[in-house]
């Protein structure tokens, strides 16, 4: 029997999740642990029991759906948060088409050697802490990071988890049993614009960036923008403008990674007065570990150099740092046979965006599938996937999850 997921259930239920978080001035927000977040969890929560699978939310929020019975699992998934003004594809159309995939088996019923489950990871996006929700499940957390953790707008974590009901020394334990998982699989689209440009529907992901985030502080002298000669001022904004250039300089000339200032709070913030403060949020990526450590060395001496140039204080808060991994060649070559078998074109590829699979990847077996974005656009409004790659990059999950889970109807 050769299983199918339906394109339409899968369609429809990716249009319902959008509703959550849309904003009228264009795109979505579901900020994790946010009303809207919640809400949306709510949804998928109901839409797994409805389909008849296991539900259960742990103390990090993540939301899990399974299929079959205790030990380890195959597991599938994704996110469903988003970025400020972000899209309908990033992360949900993992979990969508995880719920499709295991509903099609919980109504098809093929024999099965392992159980199966879905996960909806929190805060993958890091509002608060990047991929909290699939750190949390492998016990890769610090309690030290979540006193610290905190949001754009300066809403502590703990705040924001008692919200839901959740808590911190909670979150801590939050991890799944050891070798509760078998394997791990994330359907995505591809976030750039390769997979389009060479029209091939299917890319297989080989490894996966490191990621690096860090919130600075420029501290100058606040003061009247009328009165004050330039030559006297200690002004935070150009400090960090000039950082903000250098090192994009500096990694366009040293490294095939990235470098994005994606925030400055400007204080106190107006017209007549001299800035006295800014806060930048400030993230770099590499492939190699070794370069990824060398921006950083390259960036926080460019900070001190500039700060003392200008006369600003300068501070620098490590907030996240995420390895680059290789994921696994068995589940490559699982995904590789069962895209040729399904006639899909596909090509290996290097993930320039992070995902919870590059958490996963240390403890258990992980691989990725990307389909194309158009016009390689993601966290924006403008995000968009062909709906016939989304049904084929839905399908090829479905065929490599019944590979994974030894199912019989996966040879038919
Ligand atoms: C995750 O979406 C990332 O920022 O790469
Ligand atoms: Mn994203
Ligand atoms: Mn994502």
């Amino acid at each position: 029997m050769r299983l199918a997921i339906d394109p339409f259930r899968l369609r429809k239920n990716m249009e319902e999740l959008a509703e959550f978080g849309w904003e009228s001035t264009g795109g979505i927000w579901r900020e994790s642990f946010g009303a809207a977040d919640q809400a949306a969890k709510q949804w998928l929560i109901a839409k797994i029991e409805a389909a008849r699978l296991h539900a259960r939310q742990d103390a990090a929020g993540n939301v899990w759906g399974r299929l079959g019975p205790a030990g380890p699992a195959v597991l599938v998934g994704s996110h469903i948060d988003t970025v400020p003004a972000g899209g309908m594809f990033d992360g949900a159309l993992g979990v969508v088409a995880a719920l499709e995939c295991l509903q099609t088996i919980r109504e098809q019923k093929p024999a099965l050697g392992h159980p199966l489950e879905m996960v909806a990871f929190s805060d993958e996006e890091g509002a608060f802490l990047s991929f909290l929700g699939s750190r949390a499940a492998v016990g890769a957390l610090r309690r030290e990071e979540l006193a610290e953790a905190q949001n754009m707008q300066g809403v502590p974590l703990a705040q924001a988890l008692a919200a839901c009901g959740l808590n911190v020394a909670e979150l801590l334990r939050a991890r799944s049993t050891p070798h509760a998982i078998r394997a791990y699989l994330e359907l995505h689209i591809e976030q750039g614009p390769r997979l389009e440009a060479a029209q091939i529907p299917i890319g297989i992901v080989r490894t996966i960036v490191g990621i690096a985030a860090y919130r600075i502080t420029f501290q100058g002298e606040a003061n009247h923008a009328g009165t004050t000669p330039l030559a006297v001022r200690k002004d935070a904004l150009l400090g960090a403008a000039e950082f903000a250039l250098q090192v994009d300089a500096w990694v366009r000339s040293h490294t095939l990674g990235v470098v994005t200032v994606g925030n400055m709070d400007v204080l106190p913030g107006a017209f007549n007065i001299v800035p006295g403060e800014v806060r930048l949020a400030l993230e770099f990526r590499e492939a190699s570990s070794a370069q990824l450590a060398s921006m950083e060395q390259a960036i926080l001496q460019i900070g001190a150099e500039v700060a003392h140039q200008r006369n600003l204080g300068f501070r620098a808060q490590k907030l996240s740092w995420d390895e680059p991994v290789a994921l696994s060649p068995a589940i490559i070559a699982v995904i590789r046979q069962e895209a040729d078998a399904l006639g899909l074109k596909f090509q290996l590829m290097d993930s320039g965006a992070g995902h919870d699979a590059q958490i996963l990847a240390p403890q258990t077996e992980a691989g990725m599938i990307f389909i194309p974005s158009l016009q390689g656009k993601s966290h924006c409004p403008q995000e968009n996937s062909r709906w016939e790659h989304i049904e084929q990059g839905a399908q090829l999950l479905l065929n490599c999850l019944l590979r994974l889970a030894g199912s019989e109807s996966a040879k038919a």
